[in-house]
């Protein structure tokens, strides 16, 4: 987007070099060019970033960018509880969804196939900070005198700062393409919101957000982001919809929260016919587009001549986790590496290790169909705690059902310790987002 350039074209030229603070392997002397310009951006309104052009000669981050999404489903011997609709109790059925997702999403979100073609509409866009680098964190490794060999797979050179652009390129562009007008939405801290609204914009999709009130109220600058993308932005609950007035009526100041912000959203896609509802993690779909991390990553990995023993990444709604970690699953299902595999989730909303595993609703109103996964009530409303997308009460079911299986593991973590681990990290290597760290012993 050419709004969030804020160098003059001329600052850097061909031959500029970026020394990095953190001692990165295939980072260290990185040659910026034109090309960076395209995603140089203000994130978080607080740090000036540049993406590095990864085609320095020695750079083992440098690979294709994938051509499919992989369905973790389809290498699964006991397949995941299907959705229940909410009144007859039966498996849903697409056209149940139709008034709430384009054809081709109700399709990916029901799909037994193994990879999904990538269009070509969607691969010309993830040109833009695709291949994302993974980065060694020499320095961090030094400071905890570990044997351990830390990587990170960075996603927040993408133009919104995070992993998920991922899924908001494809769902506008699936909903532009079957001719949608508008599009809803909830966000948390407001990453989801400003990746929809970046993709919007791209599609000419008209956007509108309900963010957690908490979060609009302390996070001013991703709701400029949003609104700088021309989408709407409203704190949740609103008095726009019926679920949002219900919410003020018993609680005048409700901080809010993804449960509510999701029933608002989804109200107004099903009152209005030419809009749709877009959600920013725990459906299938969504997982699926978030693929495209970890099969970059297998190819990263072979690249550096690394097996991982452990995979960590923080998990709200799990789609970051399982973006990075189902292609991942596939290769120890078929026994070529058994890396440990952890979920991170705050201990303010712990809906993997201390939810129960029954069917629940996915927003507060109870409007979405009955999906089966580690819930903390749909009307769990979380402490107003930092991370506001890490807040949501339940777990993706596909998560929730791998975890089930024994597949991987999960720990929650207080926020203080998380800032104390995420300025370590900060410190040594790169940034604060959506790190997502193999250790190799
Ligand atoms: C930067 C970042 N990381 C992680 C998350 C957690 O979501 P998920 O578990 O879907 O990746 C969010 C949620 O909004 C986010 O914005």
């Amino acid at each position: 987007m050419a709004s969030q350039l804020l160098l003059p074209p001329n600052q850097f030229t061909k031959s500029a070099k970026v020394f990095f603070t953190g001692d990165c392997q295939g980072l260290s002397d990185l040659t910026l060019n034109r090309k960076l310009l395209q995603a140089t951006r203000v994130s978080n309104g607080f740090s000036l970033r540049a993406k590095a052009d990864l085609r320095s000669t020695n750079n083992k981050s440098l690979v294709e960018i994938p051509k499919q999404w992989y369905n973790l489903v389809a290498d699964l011997s006991v397949k995941p509880p299907p959705p229940l609709h909410p009144k007859t109790f039966e498996p849903i059925k697409p056209e149940d969804l139709s008034h709430l997702f384009p054809n081709e999403l109700i399709k990916q979100e029901a799909t037994q196939e193994r990879f999904i073609d990538i269009p070509e509409e969607v691969l010309e866009i993830y040109k833009l900070w695709r291949p994302t680098p993974l980065i060694r964190a020499k320095r961090l490794e030094k400071l905890l005198q570990t044997p351990a060999r830390i990587y990170f797979k960075y996603e927040g050179g993408s133009p919104a700062g995070s992993h998920k652009p991922n899924t908001a390129v494809p769902q506008a562009y699936y909903n532009a393409k079957e001719g949608v007008k508008n599009v809803v939405t909830e966000t948390g801290a407001g990453q989801w919101g400003s990746s929809l609204a970046f993709a919007s914009s791209l599609f000419g999709l008209d956007c509108e957000v309900w963010q957690v009130a908490n979060s609009y109220h302390t996070k001013p600058y991703r709701r400029l982001m949003m609104q700088t993308w021309g989408a709407k932005v409203h704190p949740s609950p609103s008095d726009l919809t019926e679920a949002g007035r219900r919410i003020l009526e018993s609680d005048p100041s409700s901080p809010g929260s993804l449960g509510i912000a999701i029933s608002e959203a989804v109200e107004v896609a099903a009152r209005n016919e030419d809009t749709k509802y877009c959600l920013g993690s725990v459906l299938n779909h969504v997982l699926l587009h978030q693929t495209i991390i970890g099969e970059e990553c297998i190819q990263q990995m072979e690249n550096f001549g690394e097996t991982p023993d452990l995979i960590i990444g923080c998990t709200g709604g799990g789609s970051n986790f399982a973006g990075l970690s189902f292609p991942f699953i596939r290769e120890k299902l078929k026994g070529k590496i058994n890396p440990v595999i952890r979920a991170v989730e705050p201990s303010a909303c712990p809906s993997l290790t201390k939810g129960v595993y029954a069917y629940d609703f996915g927003d507060t109103a109870g409007l979405t169909p009955l999906m089966k996964m580690h819930t903390l009530g749909h009307d769990f409303i979380p402490d107003p705690i930092h991370a506001g997308g890490l807040r949501y009460h339940g777990m993706a079911p596909l998560i929730s059902h791998v975890y089930e299986q024994g597949f991987m593991e999960a720990i929650s973590i207080p926020q203080i310790e998380c800032f104390q681990g995420g300025s370590l990290l900060n410190r040594n290597s790169s940034d604060l987002n959506a790190s997502i760290i193999f250790i190799n012993f």
